[in-house]
């Protein structure tokens, strides 16, 4: 008897920490802060729920905290692109470049964002900058869950059966995911902030 155990159709995130980041991770603090106190909030149209959102404009302004986080957010999707293509594609392309945009959103207590995908983009991401202590514990508390993609997959549930990965907001941890994958954000109380930068890619193959 001979076995092999096939698995199709893999989801596929990858989590990268930036070491070192805590004096961009206040320039990109002030910065939000800045933006927030001069420029109007970005969230109509979005599922973010009384949160402060940046326009998509971010990685165009002029900052340190920008200057220096930018690089490594280039660096990790062009990693992950690889990755995934290698994964979907029947064959590698010549060439793979990408157009990318990011936006930073801001959590105080009680905000929350709602169940969506990134529509127009292949590879979404999420740096996180600063969080709640709140949101760090165990728990739903400040979290973003990544959803069970396949739909049928919790048509008839299992005792335990995981259809939701929850991660914590820890400063200088980065998210890649595929954008069509199902995600959101729970709320938490208390003080804090839990601020993070949003960013999308649109792969373009030769
Ligand atoms: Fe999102």
């Amino acid at each position: 008897m001979t076995d092999r155990l096939i698995s199709i159709f893999p989801t596929t995130i990858l989590n990268r920490h930036l070491d070192g980041m805590e004096e961009v991770n206040q320039q990109l603090s002030a910065l939000v802060a800045q933006i927030a106190a001069t420029e109007p909030n970005n969230t109509t149209g979005t599922t973010t729920e009384g949160g402060f959102q940046t326009k998509e404009d971010l990685f165009q302004r002029d900052n340190p905290g920008i200057n220096a986080l930018k690089p490594h957010i280039l660096q990790a999707v062009q990693e992950y692109a690889s990755h995934v293509l290698r994964q979907e594609l029947q064959r590698s392309p010549e060439k793979v470049d990408f157009i990318l945009w990011g936006w930073a959103v801001s959590y105080k207590a009680g905000h929350t964002q709602g169940l969506h995908v990134h529509p127009g983009a292949n590879v979404s991401g999420v740096y996180y900058v600063s969080a709640p202590p709140s949101a760090l514990a165990p728990g739903d508390i400040g979290k973003i869950s990544f959803y069970d993609p396949r739909a049928r997959a919790t048509m008839v549930q299992l005792p335990y059966q995981v259809n939701r990965h929850r991660v914590a907001p820890v400063p200088g941890d980065m998210y890649l995911f595929p954008s069509w994958l199902e995600h959101s954000v729970s709320a938490f109380q208390g003080e804090g902030e839990r601020l993070c930068i949003a960013f999308n890619a649109k792969l373009i193959l030769e």
